[in-house]
């Protein structure tokens, strides 16, 4: 389902010549993939990748697809596409995006591309967001417990996020702690995405509302849902 979602938007969007930025993730990295194996058979040409995450990178290095910064002189500053996963999306098409940690450069990235495309299966579709899968948000080591008192203020219960197979926190790509927030009631998500970057210590939040995306859904029954 993933790879269906990823290979769709990359069928129905991606052209010669494009600036993309490339999402990070187990439902973007098969469309990173697609996207090198087109190049490979000379189907795709002149593409400027910008990665949203280590994960992405050495993805694209693999494959032999070529890499930039949003400050490169090729790229400079804007993107005409992004394709990236999510961890939850609403009827509105807000997400909820962080699961993988790469939400700061994925925002940095999103809202610089002039079209964005989200690819996921039937399973991230909720109708409230933040209640099921906690809103992500990445903030600096020492703001770690005032953040969290803040964020109960708002009726968010913080956890930090704990590595695997490493001892303590997970460190991001941008040398910060990540904070899953939990909601006991539906928010208002854009409101939210304004406000809780005026918290001090926090970098940025996963609410993703300020794109309408394209949004691929794979069905389980094998069909695949294109909702804009
Ligand atoms: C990483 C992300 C991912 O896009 C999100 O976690 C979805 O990942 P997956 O496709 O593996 O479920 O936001 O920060």
């Amino acid at each position: 389902m993933k790879e269906m979602a990823g290979k769709g938007a990359v069928d129905a969007l991606v052209k010669s010549g494009m600036k993309l930025g490339l999402g990070t993730g187990s439902t973007a990295i098969p469309a990173v993939r697609y996207i090198g194996s087109l190049l490979k058979e000379g189907k795709l040409r002149d593409i400027r990748v910008v990665p949203t995450s280590f994960q992405t990178s050495i993805e694209c290095e693999k494959w032999g697809i070529p890499l930039f910064t949003l400050n490169s002189r090729e790229i400079n500053g804007s993107l005409d596409l992004t394709i990236d996963g999510a961890d939850e999306v609403d009827d509105n098409n807000y997400c909820v995006k962080g699961g993988g940690g790469a939400l700061l450069t994925e925002k940095i990235v999103a809202y610089a591309s002039a079209a964005y495309a989200i690819v996921v299966d039937e399973a991230k579709l909720a109708e409230h967001l933040g209640l099921t899968f906690p809103l992500p948000l990445e903030v600096v080591p020492e703001a770690r417990l005032p953040v969290i008192r803040a964020l109960e203020a708002w009726g968010g219960e913080a956890i930090l996020r704990e590595a695997v197979r490493k001892a303590g926190p997970v460190i991001t790509d941008h040398g910060n702690l990540l904070l899953d927030v939990f909601f006991k009631h539906p928010v208002d998500c854009p409101a939210l995405e304004a406000a809780l970057n005026h918290i001090p210590g926090v970098v940025e939040n996963g609410f993703f509302t300020r794109l309408r995306p394209a949004v691929f859904i794979a069905r389980s029954d094998g069909s695949l849902e294109v909702r804009n």
